[in-house]
């Protein structure tokens, strides 16, 4: 089996690492230019954005070839994942192939601005549910798990009216204190190359996609938002900083 995943605070990661099987960073992938997978089993793991699949995993699966008999997906989020499951469901790979297994697992939240990190802690049905889901991809088992009206009607209104800031965006709502000490750690995590060190400092580009990878596993917890809940910060605890380090 193969997992291919997106992780900015380790949820994601920690799922993956604990359904088995060969792990592969998608970051890596878009950044080797490398959308031939094979495999018996291939599994996509990733957080919900936006109550929807982020842009850059709905993309990422848009250019994939995934060679395989089973093909599943499982979105991990926070408070309320929206019809995220529909929505994926509606994505065909690059090579026409759907997905035969669609489930959300509920974790801690990571978006700084929406909570306060100092109050996130491990939900306690979490290892059931990964228990289950494992036992579901064991036995190949074909599910989309179905989205109340509810829930479609809150994804829908979301993406009409309200994007989350991206790009600039978000960047221009940064500042660095001066406990930075130009380690270089945020230009290592983040998943589109978009920090580069100038001056000992981490100078900002385009092409954000609000992770928070930067600011939740900064060392020195230099890095702020001016929305911020709180300076707290969160990164699963089953996961190093190095584990998502991806270049
Ligand atoms: C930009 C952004 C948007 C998010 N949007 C949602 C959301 O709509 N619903 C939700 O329940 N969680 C949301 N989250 C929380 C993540 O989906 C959740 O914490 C996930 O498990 C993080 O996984 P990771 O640690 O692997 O990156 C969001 C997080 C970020 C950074």
């Amino acid at each position: 089996m193969k997992i291919l995943y997106f992780s900015s605070t380790g949820n994601s990661l920690y799922v993956a690492k604990s359904l088995g099987g060969e792990i592969i960073a998608i970051p890596k992938l878009i950044n080797e230019n490398s959308y031939e997978i094979k495999g018996d089993a291939i599994g996509i793991v990733f957080p919900v954005y936006g109550l929807c699949v982020p842009p850059y995993i709905e993309e990422f699966l848009k250019n994939l070839n995934a060679d395989c008999s089973y093909l599943f997906a499982i979105a991990t989020y926070g408070t309320f994942p929206g019809s995220v499951c529909d929505e994926i469901s509606r994505i065909t790979l690059k090579n026409g192939r759907k997905f035969d297994y669609i489930n959300t697992i509920k974790m801690a939240q990571n978006c700084i601005t929406f909570a306060d990190m100092a109050k996130q802690k491990e939900s306690n049905r979490q290892q059931d549910a990964i228990d289950s889901i494992l036992g579901d991809i064991v036995a190949k088992k074909k599910f989309i798990k179905k989205e109340t009206p509810f829930k479609k009607y809150m994804t829908k209104n979301h993406k009409k009216n309200y994007e989350y800031p991206t790009g600039a965006g978000m960047t221009e709502g940064f500042t660095i204190t001066d406990t930075c000490k130009g380690c270089g750690m945020c230009a290592r995590l983040c998943p589109t190359g978009n920090i580069q060190l100038k001056d000992g400092r981490p100078l900002f580009s385009e092409s954000c996609i609000s992770c928070g990878a930067c600011i939740q596993n900064c060392p020195a917890n230099a890095i702020h938002h001016g929305k911020e809940k709180s300076s707290a910060r969160y990164r699963n605890p089953h996961v190093e900083v190095t584990d998502l380090v991806i270049s």
